[in-house]
């Protein structure tokens, strides 16, 4: 599903480089449910905006559910991106001055769906999330975990293959977050592969497998412990 070998990103500026990645290997598999956790400054974030397609990396090779991504022009990375990927962010990023039901639209309107198709997509992602009776409410009318349920339910409903999400229960109280981590495995359960950076310890050891990105290098922890054993 995702294969990136030898992945650098630098970011420049007038007075400083940073290296972000440093040769990051990294496979997931389709149907994976994988947790990143690694300290603060490592690269997660950077990973997982090149894995989506918002950022370009330096060198290395990324190939999204087979397709080699290098080449790709914007308009064809943009595609890419959604048709593949949901993603989800600590921040919920809705749009306040819209409601749920116009938020979800918003990537469907991109791919220039039919009204018909986008509502009857629209009003099962937000049924799927416990929202159904909130599609006219606006964001600042839900609680957190009920934000962080919309965005998911926007991620969803272009039924992307790869769910990308970025501590998705940082802003959340440990309840909600429990809440919100359900709704993920059922997701993944349904087929999605899911990719989710997280600070919680109790979250990333529900996932099948843990990466751990330390300095812009990944180490899978089970594996990695194999070998450091061997
Ligand atoms: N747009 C950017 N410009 C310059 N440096 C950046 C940018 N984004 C991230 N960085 C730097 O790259 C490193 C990795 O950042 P990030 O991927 O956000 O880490 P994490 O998500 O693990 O906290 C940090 O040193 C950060 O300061
Ligand atoms: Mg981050």
């Amino acid at each position: 599903m995702l294969n990136m070998q030898d992945v650098s990103k630098i970011y420049r500026t007038e007075l400083v480089e940073t290296h972000a990645l440093r040769a990051l290997d990294l496979v997931v598999k389709e149907g994976e449910f994988v947790a990143v956790t690694g300290p603060s400054g490592s690269g997660k974030t950077t990973f997982l905006n090149i894995a989506g397609l918002l950022e370009e990396f330096t060198s290395g090779s990324y190939v999204l559910d087979g397709v080699d991504v290098k080449g790709l022009d914007d308009n064809a990375r943009s595609k890419l991106r959604n048709r593949k990927i949901g993603f989800i962010f600590q921040s919920f990023n809705l749009i306040p001055d819209l409601n749920l039901f116009d938020n979800v639209d918003v990537p469907l309107r991109y791919r220039g769906m039919g009204a018909a198709e986008r509502r009857q997509r629209i009003e099962k992602a937000l049924t799927d999330v416990g929202l159904g009776s909130r599609m006219k409410h606006y964001p600042a009318e839900l609680s957190g975990g009920q934000q962080q349920r919309a965005a998911i339910a926007r991620a969803l409903a272009g039924d992307p293959r790869l769910l990308l999400a970025d501590e998705p229960t940082g802003n959340l109280d440990s309840q909600m977050a429990r809440s919100v981590m359900e709704l993920l495995e059922d997701i993944n359960a349904r087929g999605t592969t899911i990719v989710m950076v997280t600070h919680d310890a109790e979250l990333a050891a529900r996932a099948q497998r843990n990466v751990h990105i330390v300095d812009g290098m990944a180490t899978d922890l089970q594996r990695g412990s194999v070998l450091a054993s061997a």
